[in-house]
């Protein structure tokens, strides 16, 4: 493993690697930091074009000790695929959606699990809690009960049905919550308070699921013959796929096997729950907390992430936006790209429609941009809004 310690983004304090982490003291989320140089003499994109599809690929940038041995379920290495017809509609003639309704558990939050969960385990771990918008939790239930672990999964009752009844297939201990996810933390918080066997795995508050999302940017990468696109769009909640993209670009970028050029980075919110564009409108660094939000976009009601800085600073640094899509608007392009692609999206995937669709009218979006949005889960997941 060429893991070798974590590091805090804000006060720049290193912690060990080998131990369970949560925030550093200064109450920012904590990065998982490599031998790069080691990495590189080890391995080469060669070697990697070679192994399995799935996301253990990329394992010697993960930390995992024994890859081998994770709780697979087959995840990652999901396609990434040209909608020219789509793409003629809105102007961008070069976009391309990266399919992650593919994954176990119909989301990408498979890649956070698979990895946040093999890492937990070899830890000690035997008891992940977390609170969640739906997908996480069913995702981390389930490779919870894969690696053999309890779970408590915290969850509003708003979250897609088949969420909760994913999480008690896979033998977690649910709590729904009349609230939002926000609420649900503090449940999780009163539980951990109380049970000190248990370990916290909210979002960010473990540094290793955003490793697991970081193979979204390490695939498209590789998808493209390894190279950035111009723009990848991203639905964005809690942050952490974003703040994984970013990780991978940079890493990709130490070890030399891409070159200097950043893809910009486009954070998409719902107009009902906007905290990270109305902070990157105001040249804020911090986000003020989002009062009563509300979007058919579930996975991106996120009224107060604590990733905040980390998805502003990302999105600055890569020359990109932040922008907020209305839920009309995002059902449409939905309806649309099925219509044009015969591939069913989540409203979380459709809103990076929309802001694509938008971004090209205002000329933020050239003609010849090529343009990835992330679909996050599958459409499937939502037959009620469907
Ligand atoms: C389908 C879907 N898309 C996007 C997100 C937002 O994820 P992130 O925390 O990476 O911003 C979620 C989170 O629940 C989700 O379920
Ligand atoms: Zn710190």
């Amino acid at each position: 493993m060429f893991l070798t310690h974590l590091e805090c983004p804000r006060c720049r304090a290193t912690h060990p690697a080998d131990r369970q982490q949560n925030l550093c003291p200064c109450g920012s989320p904590l990065l998982a930091r490599y031998d790069l140089a080691a990495v590189a003499a080890a391995v080469t994109p060669d070697t990697i074009r070679t192994r399995p599809a799935n996301l253990w690929r990329y394992g010697e940038l993960l930390p995992v000790e024994d890859p081998a041995n994770a709780p697979t379920l087959g995840e990652g290495w999901t396609p990434l695929t040209a909608a020219t017809r789509y793409g003629r509609r809105i102007g961008v003639r070069r976009l391309m959606v990266k399919d992650e309704g593919l994954l176990p558990t119909g989301s990408f939050k498979a890649r956070g699990a698979a990895v946040g969960v093999a890492r937990a385990r070899e830890l000690g771990v035997t008891h992940v809690a977390m609170p969640t918008n739906g997908n996480a939790g069913a995702a981390w239930a389930t490779y919870a009960a894969r690696a053999g672990l309890r779970s408590t999964i915290a969850m509003p009752l708003g979250a897609p049905l088949i969420t909760r009844q994913e999480c008690l297939a896979a033998g977690a201990d649910l709590r729904l919550v009349d609230g939002l996810i926000s609420d649900a933390g503090k449940q999780i918080a009163a539980l951990l308070a109380e049970d000190a066997t248990i370990f916290d795995a909210s979002t960010l508050k473990e540094p290793y699921r955003v490793e697991g999302k970081k193979t979204m940017g390490l695939e498209i990468v590789e998808q493209l013959g390894w190279r950035v696109p111009d723009v990848i769009i991203y639905p964005t909640g809690g942050g952490v796929g974003l703040i994984g993209i970013a990780k991978a670009i940079a890493e990709l970028r130490a070890l030399g096997w891409i070159g200097e050029k950043h893809p910009r980075l486009v954070a998409v919110q719902s107009s009902g729950c906007a905290p990270i564009v109305r902070a990157f409108a105001a040249g804020e660094s911090r986000a003020q907390p989002w009062i009563d939000a509300h979007t058919v976009a579930f996975g991106i009601t996120v009224p107060s992430p604590i990733g905040d800085e980390l998805i502003l600073d990302a999105v600055r640094a890569s020359g990109g936006t932040a922008l907020a899509v209305d839920d009309d608007e995002l059902l449409r392009d939905l309806r649309d790209f099925a219509h044009d692609e015969g591939l069913l999206l989540c409203p979380e995937g459709a809103a990076g429609l929309t802001a694509a669709r938008k971004l090209h009218t205002t000329g933020w979006l050239s003609a010849e941009d090529e343009v990835v949005v992330l679909n996050t889960g599958a459409g499937l997941k939502y037959p009620d809004l469907l």
